[in-house]
């Protein structure tokens, strides 16, 4: 028996303008994780798929080649890559991340997924080819995905991205300290891409302009990650973020009172993070903060918090 896992990710600045070819800076949050284990099963029973949690039980057979499961589509993806026919096999998950929280819970299920089933077949698929089948994944659930979710998740690293380009990774100069946030109210990133999707149709120059500026954004964010040292600009930087997003229709009442609960209780800044209207947020702080801010956001509110550190 063995477990293959992969973690939450976190979008620090960039989302949706992404889609559009700015960068972004994303990382993975390695306190949520997605684990399978994989376990032989008796000749002649096939390839099981079992969800610990909630009683999952599926069963993968190359049969049906338009599945609208994306969990037996990832063990399809394999399979075929790898010219297996399904082995007897059980592959159970288990995750901690919140599903529709903006933390990447379905790439990470699947990269998890396709690590336990390519290596019980003998080729544990690494690097460059489990990102590409992880991003086929991430089209079902998605539509249109940047491809940010599955590169940060596949690699564990923090990553500078630009959709079609090579991730980089990227210096921190000094340790950064994020209050993680899960608003509580599941979202769809697939009806918030389309929802930013249909106002650039509509009005190309005023949201454009919207998009170009949360790139600029991004580039001056990652100077001062790298610089590390004005943690007050990187706040405002994420405050401007934020307001960019709303602006784009992805924020809600709700998470804008929780960013304003964050900056009011002594935050440097913050915003939503992942796909938005609902999903996770993230503030800038000093750990010590942490205690007092959790519990005022989760008078307001929020769901879970947790602290993330980036160094
Ligand atoms: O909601 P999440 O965590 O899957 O993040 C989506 C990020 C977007 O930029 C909104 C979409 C994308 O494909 O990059």
């Amino acid at each position: 028996m063995h477990v293959y896992s992969a973690p939450a990710k976190i979008i620090l600045f960039g989302e949706h303008a992404v889609v559009y070819g700015e960068p972004a800076i994303a990382a993975p949050f390695k306190t949520l994780q997605a684990q399978v284990t994989a376990t032989p099963a008796p000749p002649g029973s096939g390839l099981s798929i079992l969800g610990a949690a909630d009683g999952l039980a599926l069963h993968v057979s190359l049969a049906n080649d338009r599945p609208d499961n994306a969990l037996i589509y990832a063990a399809q993806l394999v399979l075929r890559a790898l010219g297996k026919q399904p082995p007897d096999l059980t592959l159970e998950l288990r995750s901690n991340i919140p599903i529709g929280g903006g933390f990447g819970s379905g790439a990470a299920v699947s990269a998890a997924l396709m690590r336990a089933l390519s290596a019980a077949l003998g080729n544990l698929l690494s690097g460059e080819a489990l990102n590409s089948l992880v991003y086929q994944v991430e089209q079902l659930h998605h539509g249109t995905p940047s491809g940010i979710d599955n590169t940060v998740i596949v690699y564990e690293q923090p990553v500078y991205f630009v959709r079609g380009r090579a991730p980089e990774t990227f210096k921190v100069g000094a340790p950064l300290h994020f209050l993680v946030i899960d608003s509580g109210v599941s979202a769809s990133t697939r009806e918030t891409v389309s929802a930013v999707r249909r106002l650039y149709t509509a009005d190309q120059a005023r949201y454009g302009a919207i998009i170009s500026e949360i790139g600029a954004l991004v580039r001056s964010a990652r100077q001062l990650i790298e610089t590390g040292s004005q943690l007050e600009a990187l706040g405002e930087l994420m405050n401007a973020n934020h307001a960019l997003l709303r602006a784009l229709s992805v924020s809600s009442t709700h998470l804008d009172q929780l960013c304003a609960v964050a900056r009011a209780q002594g935050a440097y800044g913050a915003k939503l993070s992942g796909g938005g209207r609902g999903g996770s947020l993230i503030a800038l702080i000093e750990p010590d903060l942490a205690p007092r801010l959790s519990a005022a956001l989760r008078q307001a509110g929020a769901a879970q918090t947790w602290l993330m550190h980036l160094a």
